[in-house]
């Protein structure tokens, strides 16, 4: 009996959200949970420039043939060119890319070629950060220790602590960033802090791994990615984990990338063969729908703009969200400070709902939240928000 020894593990804290509310027979219940963007209806679309994209792949394609380890080289150049702008020109020879199963393998491919180039690493992860993060990074059998990131009192960044943090750490240290929306708190660095995080990385000799997966999701395209294009033009090597399953709607189809840029072109082909041999060993070769989709629409200029147009829509919707949540919200609790919800960027926002307070949300107003308490906003609606505002005002202490 080869798996007897298994015993039953608790639900994932995130997907177990998802799970636990189709489960609920109320028709009233609100899922908060998983980081999807809905619109007023509920539903998660699909850009009409993807599904436009999407046709024309399918339209085009004559073979199902294999594409290689590395993915898809267009897409691997046109999503790197996203993320960096006319930087990645620059940094060309000098950043290995390989397409990934969705963000979660760019993160699991960079950690694993830490480990087998510097098993000792240590990465240092915000606190709080993403739930999957650990379980992703970890299981590398890499070394994680938290940096001092949210500040509870103000739900703003703990900068100071967080950047003295920085300046005690030993070279070579990796510290994961969110490169814009931070998951799951929503409290995001300025430009000044960002050249004050590229100043310490710099000065102590820190390598960043940047998990781009909202790109668009904060205020636009290019403002979201200024933080990370300040450290790749400052630092000597890098990692960035990207994900096309928020911006571009594809979370299905798994469609991400792993750029790592290192200090010259005969490191980044050593690290290049790395990329591939990691893939090949784990998973042979990724997905190529999606990531053929995002090719075509980045390389094709009117689905570009029209895309761009959509990522902006659903930006302008969660903003305004935001404030129909805040002012709902200081309507029923006007002993509470709720400016942490229109200053907080992208989908999330962590605003004090406890344990005990996320059990109560799910058990008398079945509204459902992942165990960190935290929001996603692009579950909120015109249709559900005074019950929102109901639940997290009574839970709140
Ligand atoms: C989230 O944070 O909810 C999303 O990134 C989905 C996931 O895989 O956890």
């Amino acid at each position: 009996m080869i798996f007897a020894n298994l015993e039953r593990l608790p639900p994932d804290p995130i997907l177990g959200v998802t799970a636990a509310y189709r489960a609920d027979p109320e028709p009233g219940k609100i899922d908060l949970g998983v980081g999807v963007y809905r619109d007023a209806d509920g539903n998660t679309p699909v850009p009409g420039a993807v599904r436009e994209a999407e046709r024309a792949v399918l339209a085009g394609q004559t073979t199902k043939t294999y594409v290689g380890p590395a993915g898809n080289l267009e897409f691997n150049e046109r999503i790197v060119e996203l993320a960096l702008g006319p930087l990645a020109r620059e940094l060309r020879d000098r950043t290995a890319t390989i397409q990934t199963v969705g963000g979660c393998g760019a993160l699991r491919i960079g950690a694993e070629l830490i480990h087998a180039s510097t098993p000792h690493a240590v990465v240092h992860v915000s606190d709080p950060t993403w739930a999957n993060h650990a379980p992703l990074l970890g299981t590398s059998g890499l070394a994680l220790e938290h940096y001092p990131y949210y500040d509870v009192a103000t739900r703003g960044v703990a900068f100071e602590r967080m950047i003295d943090h920085f300046g005690r750490l030993p070279p070579e240290s990796i510290v994961l960033l969110h490169a814009c929306c931070h998951n799951p708190t929503g409290a995001d660095l300025d430009a000044e802090q960002w050249q004050a995080v590229a100043d310490v990385c710099a000065a102590r000799s820190l390598v960043p791994f940047v998990d781009l997966a909202y790109q668009g999701f904060g205020d636009d395209l290019e403002t979201d990615v200024r933080g990370l294009r300040l450290l790749a033009v400052r630092l000597p090597q890098l990692l960035l984990a990207v994900s096309c399953s928020k911006n571009f709607g594809l979370y299905r189809e798994r469609t991400g990338a792993l750029a790592i840029v290192g200090e010259g072109p005969a490191v980044a082909a050593a690290i290049a063969s790395h990329q591939t041999r990691t893939a090949r060993r784990m998973y042979s070769m990724p997905p190529d729908h999606g990531a053929a989709i995002v090719a075509h629409l980045l390389a094709t200029p009117s689905l570009r703009a029209q895309w761009q147009e959509e990522v902006a829509a659903m930006v302008s919707r969660m903003k305004s969200l935001r404030e129909l949540l805040a002012a709902r919200l200081a309507r029923r609790r006007p002993d509470l400070d709720f400016s942490w919800v229109t200053r907080h960027r992208g989908m999330f926002s962590l605003g004090g709902i406890g344990g005990e307070a996320v059990a109560e949300l799910r058990a008398r107003h079945h509204v459902y939240v992942p165990p960190d308490g935290r929001i996603n906003i692009a579950g909120v609606s015109e249709a559900n928000v005074d019950r929102v505002a109901d639940g997290i005002g009574a839970v709140l202490g």
